[in-house]
């Protein structure tokens, strides 16, 4: 896989001119490199205004999240038919903010999957085990249970826009712990493994997989180095355009030299 994904979870951060001014600071600071995708994920309420900024600049939309019908009775929730309305290309899915403090289970997670690719837009369904499960060495058992039921029933066909972002609940934020690029590339491995048992071989192959939690500019390269880490998922750092556009250049020297190298 050649191409790095780079990609910004604001979650429940910035105001209006917040959001403004941090989006115009990301468009005006890209390249015209293609080896990165780029995609910023504000909050429902600026998607729109964001969406309007970024505009004929290579930064994808995405949103944090949605619900899993088209339209109805679900008051305060939002469609994909919305996201897509909207400009967006991307969703993120089953992030541990929503699992952990929201209670969203893996059944429900998989309903939005397969509504969200069913829409046709690229999924990234967040996975990643809690402090306690680590030390209790369930790492592998907690990751195995959330793709098996994250992804029960979907369609071969839109596997292409699905991917998966390793999330260590215990690395993400000011925790004060962080995950080492070994660690990442060991949970990475166990995806791919278990995405090729569900989906086959051919498709866990290009299976893009993104790492998530405390990467900044000065951790970013030693994780997009790593064999079978396609992608960066920040979140802290994205709500800084200085600091996001240097993982994004890490991303393009990564993206470079891959090429290079091949
Ligand atoms: P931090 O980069 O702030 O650790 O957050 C990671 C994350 O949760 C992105 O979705």
């Amino acid at each position: 896989m050649d191409q790095k994904f780079v990609i910004g979870n604001w979650k429940m951060n910035t105001i209006a001119a917040e959001a403004r001014l941090l989006s115009q600071a990301i468009a005006d600071g890209m390249g015209i490199e293609d080896s990165v995708t780029v995609v910023v994920c504000p909050p429902f309420p600026y998607l729109s205004l964001v969406g309007e900024i970024l505009k004929g600049h290579r930064v994808a939309l995405g949103a944090q999240n949605l619900y899993p019908e088209k339209k109805g009775p679900f008051t305060g929730e939002v469609s994909p038919t919305m996201l897509l309305d909207l400009g967006c290309q991307y969703v993120i899915l089953g992030h541990s903010d929503r699992r952990h403090k929201l209670g969203e289970s893996d059944t429900f997670i998989n309903q939005k999957v397969r509504v969200a690719l069913a829409a046709g837009l690229n999924a990234i369904l967040c996975v990643g085990e809690t402090l306690e499960q680590r030390k209790a060495d369930q790492t592998k058992k907690v990751l195995d249970q959330q793709l098996f039921q994250g992804l029960d029933g979907l369609s071969p066909a839109t596997l292409t826009h699905l991917s998966i972002a390793y999330e260590p609940v215990w690395a993400i934020g000011s925790s004060g712990h962080h995950a080492t690029p070994q660690q990442a590339q060991e949970a990475h491995a166990v995806i791919r493994h278990r995405f090729g048992q569900m989906f086959g071989e051919r498709s866990a192959q290009t299976l893009v997989i993104h790492y998530g939690g405390s990467v900044n500019p000065e951790n970013a390269d030693a994780f997009l180095r790593r064999p079978g880490v396609d992608g960066i998922l920040i979140g802290g750092d994205s709500l800084n355009a200085e600091q996001f556009l240097a993982i994004v250049k890490a991303g393009i020297a990564q993206a470079q030299s891959l090429v290079e190298a091949a």
